[in-house]
């Protein structure tokens, strides 16, 4: 790969070190990593050639890091002896996925620009292509977040949203990080790829808060059909349905479209139609579709800036999954 020099090259090559200890920014590995953004692309689109479901994967991770203390890679910290991290917290625990991938892309850069590009900057770069290779959109993401020296099991337990929340109580906690109910309908969007085990829905399905009934907020078909997906007993608690039952791995807008026609999968997400002001927005999504990719995207930069580390504090993880020790 070449790149011609020319003045703004060289502009650019000085600028990104004058930024190299302030705020984020667009230019902040331009010198000390060039093609990092390369590199994560590749590692991405390998691991979605092996297992396609990564891609939603590594956006849900993003999203369980940055609600939790902020982004700054504390849900990738692996649990010792004497450091309870967030990996097992029960939104997380036999749920999230894609940390090797991150590993992968850490290990790809650490051969070509050791010691120099977090942990934290390789989750939000591979979640965006992880949209954009799932056909979704881009955004500019500026970088230099630095990895952070705590976990916070506790606060993973109490603060990521939980399917069974009212729409008010996750309204809330995306409000705690600075997000609006625009980002809460933009942002749930993501649900657009990916799977959730039965025991995310499954009380929707024979009686429904004690009536007897399925979910009347649920499509009688679907309801049906997810009945054989996941039977009435404990051991179908795991088994795996799509977020979105019409194209599973695009990222598109036809969850917003499911839940125009009650056939969102979790009670959370079709909790959308129930409020006025979310249910006039999921009508927009579902009829325009590059309205809901530009509101994402826009939601997506909010969600990447919550409570990042800069400049000298924090550090650059060796390993995605232990702190250094100098
Ligand atoms: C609004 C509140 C939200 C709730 C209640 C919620 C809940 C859930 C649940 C229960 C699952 C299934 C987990 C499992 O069965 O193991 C899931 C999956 C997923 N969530 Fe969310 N979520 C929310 C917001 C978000 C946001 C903001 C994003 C990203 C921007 C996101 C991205 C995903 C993705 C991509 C998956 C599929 C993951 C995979 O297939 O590995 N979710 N979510
Ligand atoms: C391929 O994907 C599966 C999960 O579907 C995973 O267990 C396996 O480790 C992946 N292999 C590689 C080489 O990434």
């Amino acid at each position: 790969m070449s790149q011609k020099i020319n003045i703004s090259t060289i502009f650019l090559f000085f600028l990104s070190f004058h930024f190299a200890n302030g705020q984020l920014n667009y230019y902040y590995y331009y010198a000390s990593c060039p093609n990092l953004e390369m590199i994560v692309k590749y590692g991405v689109w390998a691991a979605m050639r092996n297992d396609t479901r990564v891609a939603a994967s590594l956006l849900r991770l993003h999203f369980h890091d940055c609600f939790v203390n902020g982004c700054e890679g504390s849900v990738l910290l692996d649990d010792t002896e004497t450091f309870k991290g967030e990996k097992n917290a029960f939104p997380n625990r036999n749920s999230v996925r894609g940390y090797e991938v991150i590993d992968n892309i850490k290990a790809d850069v650490e051969r070509v620009c050791p010691w120099t590009v977090s942990c934290v900057d390789i989750l939000a770069l591979a979640a965006r292509e992880a949209v954009a290779l799932s056909g979704g959109p881009n955004w500019p993401i500026a970088l230099g977040r630095r990895d952070g020296l705590t976990a916070n099991l506790k606060a993973a337990n109490t603060n990521l949203p939980s399917p069974f929340e009212s729409l008010a109580v996750i309204a809330a906690k995306f409000a705690a990080v600075g997000l609006d109910l625009r980002d809460v309908v933009a942002l749930s969007g993501a649900h657009t790829i990916g799977l959730a085990q039965c025991f995310t829905f499954k009380h929707r399905l024979f009686d429904f808060r004690g009536t007897g009934q399925p979910d009347p907020k649920l499509d009688s078909s679907l309801a049906s059909s997810l009945k054989t997906a996941c039977p009435n007993v404990d051991n179908s608690n795991t088994n795996l349905n799509s977020l979105d039952m019409v194209t599973t791995y695009m990222f598109d807008n036809a969850y917003y479209r499911n839940l125009v026609n009650n056939a969102g999968l979790l009670e959370s997400d079709q909790a959308l139609m129930s409020d006025p002001r979310t249910a006039s927005m999921v009508n927009d999504y579902s009829m325009y579709p590059y309205l809901f990719y530009r509101d994402f995207s826009t939601s997506m930069v909010k969600l990447g800036n919550i409570g990042v580390i800069t400049g000298l504090n924090g550090e650059v993880r060796k390993k995605c999954g232990e702190m250094n020790h100098y």
